[in-house]
């Protein structure tokens, strides 16, 4: 036997089985954004490595260390996405969607690369559920997006998060920030990391944000932002607590929170789990005032979020949530010779016209094996046709879930599967009613 060729580390495959949860999810995070207003983009996969350097930022640990960076034929430099909104911004700019209604609202799901170390929760290709919202200064927006995450995360029955918000400033603040993190860091310089002593000078700010211990360490005691806001960003960031407040989202302000990307000003935030680990960041974000004219675009604020979807779905599981039941097979119909083989063939294309499910033998099994393997897929239903079954006109229906049999019409077979799935759905809604009885008492 040949040496199987695995997935390389750090990615992994939705099996199916898998990927009906992925669907609703999908679906459930189109349509929550679809109720804000936002419409899907679709973005290629890799972009040239400058428009990342440029928005995402040089001296930040994606840009620096994480991205796949490979040279095209004609030696330009591209890299895999790390993440969402600096491609929806290129592409907002590239095809004028600016030039339309205001604020511009965009949402996507796409795979993003990121070269990590892999750990629970963290993958070097992961999956992001994102909004971005172009052209709006209002702190109202801030909420609208905070909001558009918290409804999500309460349609699928996500409990537990904790809201961190935060303000980083602004292009006239910052530098004043900038100066009391270069002081204080400064006196620890010997400390600190090799990348944070570079960063010392370039951008201290993306300090406060290291994995290494030794720097972490000088965090905890250095300069709060919040200490120096102006009276725009101190206003706004009042705003939006406001605003949230009246929207009942709970929420904490931890002053902690600078995230990892460049582009941010003014309102950070993030959807912290307890049942994710050490990386318990579900969903990160925050206002990116200046980007948009940055990237070659007019002066347009932005603002949005991503969240991890592995880690949504993890947080999932370890909660129990339910999901609804992927699409079964009503009716495997199995049969006993050539002729019967493609009379099932025609028929099921019958019943799949009507919406239903349903399977027939491309292997030309034994009758006993098509059985076999109805049972395996899960058929709520099982016939076999031959012959007999032809002539007569009438065949075996049997209920795979407890063998029970009955005679039906072959021209019926519709009637019954519509009967069939009615029976389902009432033993569903008698099912769910005992379980509301039992949690009641
Ligand atoms: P981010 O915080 O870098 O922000 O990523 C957002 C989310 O993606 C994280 O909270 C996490 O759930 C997930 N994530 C990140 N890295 C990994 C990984 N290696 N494995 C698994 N999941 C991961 C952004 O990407 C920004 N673009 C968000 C944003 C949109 N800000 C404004 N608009």
């Amino acid at each position: 036997m040949k040496e199987i060729i695995r997935a390389p580390r750090g990615t992994q495959d939705i099996l199916p089985g898998e990927t009906s949860k992925w669907q609703w999810i999908e679906r459930a995070a189109l349509e929550s954004a679809a109720a804000f207003g936002f419409e899907e983009i679709r973005i290629p996969t890799f972009e040239y490595t400058g428009l990342y350097s440029r928005s995402v930022g040089e001296t930040t640990d994606v840009v620096q260390k994480e991205m796949f960076t490979f040279t095209d034929r004609g030696n330009r430099s591209l890299s895999l996405r790390p993440e969402g909104t600096a491609g929806v911004l290129r592409a907002a700019i590239e095809n004028s969607l600016l030039a339309g209604a205001l604020p511009l609202k965009i949402c996507y799901i796409l795979s993003c690369f990121r070269n990590e170390r892999p750990q629970a929760g963290r993958f070097k290709e992961f999956h992001q559920f994102g909004v971005e919202m172009l052209g709006s200064k209002s702190p109202l927006a801030d909420a609208e997006v905070i909001s558009l995450a918290d409804r999500f995360f309460k349609k699928l029955g996500i409990h537990g998060l904790s809201l961190q918000i935060n303000s980083i400033g602004c292009r006239a603040c910052r530098p004043r920030y900038h100066q009391a993190l270069r002081e204080y860091f400064s006196r620890y310089e010997d400390s600190l990391c090799e990348t944070c002593k570079e960063r010392l000078l370039k951008n201290p700010l993306r300090i406060l944000d290291c994995k290494n211990p030794d720097c972490a360490a000088l965090t905890a005691q250095a300069p709060c932002i919040l200490d120096y806001l102006c009276d725009d960003c101190e206003s706004h960031f009042q705003k939006v607590q406001k605003a949230l407040q009246d929207l009942q989202i709970e929420f904490r302000v931890d002053s902690g929170i600078v995230r990892g990307l460049d582009y941010y000003t003014k309102t950070v935030f993030e959807f912290i789990s307890n049942d994710l680990g050490a990386q318990s960041t579900l969903c990160g974000g925050g206002r990116y005032d200046g980007l948009v004219e940055e990237m070659g675009g007019p002066a347009l604020e932005g603002l949005g979020f991503a969240m991890g979807l592995e880690r949504l779905l993890m947080v999932m599981e370890k909660q129990k949530t339910a999901f609804p039941d992927a699409t079964e097979c009503m009716l495997y119909l199995g049969s006993r010779g050539e002729e019967a083989a493609r009379r099932a063939a025609c028929i099921c294309g019958e019943l799949r016209e009507e919406g239903f499910c349903v399977s027939f033998d491309v292997l030309e099994r034994s009758v006993k094996a098509q059985m076999k393997y109805a049972n395996k897929i899960g058929a709520v239903y099982a016939a076999i046709i031959g012959e007999e079954e032809l002539s007569s006109g009438k065949i075996q229906l049997k209920r795979m879930a407890d063998g029970q049999s009955k005679t039906v019409d072959l021209q019926c077979l519709k009637e019954e599967m519509y009967q069939a799935k009615l029976d389902q759905f009432a033993e569903k809604i008698v099912q769910e009613d005992f379980c509301d009885e039992d949690m009641d008492q």
